[in-house]
């Protein structure tokens, strides 16, 4: 597939709704151009901790910007494409479910308080689901300038800076030799008390402790604070493994086409799920191997001595 161009704005002529089947190569060219388009607006925000709300607390923020993105987002595809549905993060109702059909799944900031910080970890993510199943992805880091993409069945790509186009992964596949040759991501989240947050915590300390200690001493964990770029990250082969309970469909829908069409195996966090849903809340990201993914998978479900609830 040729490269494709991220210097260009939103074609607001093109307000046709789809006819027939969809096009979803003509879907991903769309949300790449939204995608750019909201990351300029990231870039020209001025963020702060202070001007940052609380939403459920202190840990979990939302910014003026997230709103206006996510506004900016829902006008131009609910024009282009009035037959789908939309989530998005910022307007989404508790309880609210997928439908069948087509839908946009949309986080206008993944990574909100990287954003706030100006920590340069943040994302764009939007994702298209058919049946509940991720089809198209668009991942962009407006601060890198990475743009991660993938239509389901043509392969996942990332394309730096506009220009050079690459197929994920970006490395060569070693075989995965268990958990103590991995590079791990985990994430804390914002909730802070209570079981899921144990476990959490038991989960870190297994993985990262020495044998003689009962830990599997992996080589090391990262969290880099935006879940659509870790799953990302893994796609690319940059990273081993994503574990994940408690973050949303909107943070994971882009990433998760990006790294099927990568070659990764996605489960749940859980253990024994192979097939998690997309609105399972519960996660795992494992990067394209020649051997040994699902003997890994095996092994960090052992180290997960219990299950998120949500
Ligand atoms: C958060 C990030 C973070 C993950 C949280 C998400 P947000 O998204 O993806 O890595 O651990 O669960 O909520 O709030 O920055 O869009």
């Amino acid at each position: 597939m040729a490269p494709i161009s991220i210097d260009f704005l939103p074609d607001t002529n093109a307000q046709r709704p789809p006819t027939g089947a969809i096009d979803l190569e003509e879907v991903r060219d769309f949300l790449v151009r939204i995608a750019v388009e909201a990351g300029e607006v990231m870039r020209n925000a001025v963020p702060a901790v202070a001007t940052s709300k609380a939403k459920s607390n202190s840990s979990d923020r939302v910014t003026a910007t997230d709103h206006e993105i996510e506004r900016l987002m829902r006008d131009a595809l609910t024009a282009r494409y009035p037959s789908f549905a939309f989530l998005g993060e910022e307007t989404s109702r508790k309880g609210q479910r997928m439908g069948d059909g087509p839908v946009v799944v949309c986080d206008p900031i993944d990574g909100t308080l990287n954003f706030i910080h100006g920590f340069p970890n943040v994302a764009v993510s939007l994702g298209l689901a058919l049946d509940r199943k991720p089809v198209v992805g668009v991942v962009y880091n407006p601060f890198r300038q990475d743009l991660f993409w993938a239509v389901a069945g043509k392969g996942a790509f990332l394309t730096q800076a506009g220009g050079e186009c690459t197929r994920l992964p970006l490395r060569p596949a070693e075989p995965l030799h268990g958990l103590s040759s991995c590079l791990v991501a985990l994430e804390w989240g914002s909730e802070r008390q209570g079981p899921n947050w144990h476990l959490r915590m038991r989960t870190a300390a297994n993985l990262l402790s020495a044998r003689s200690e009962g830990g599997q001493m992996v080589q090391s964990i990262r969290s880099s604070g935006s879940a659509a770029l870790s799953c990302c990250h893994v796609a690319a082969g940059l990273l081993d493994l994503w574990w994940e309970g408690g973050c949303w469909a909107w943070d994971v829908c882009a990433a998760w086409a990006i790294l099927e069409e990568a070659g990764g195996l996605m489960v749940s966090a859980n253990p024994g799920a192979w097939c998690p849903s997309l609105e399972g809340r519960t996660y795992m990201a494992v990067r394209h191997a020649p051997s040994g993914q699902k003997e890994l998978v095996q092994e960090m479900w052992e180290c997960v001595d219990g299950r998120f609830e949500f």
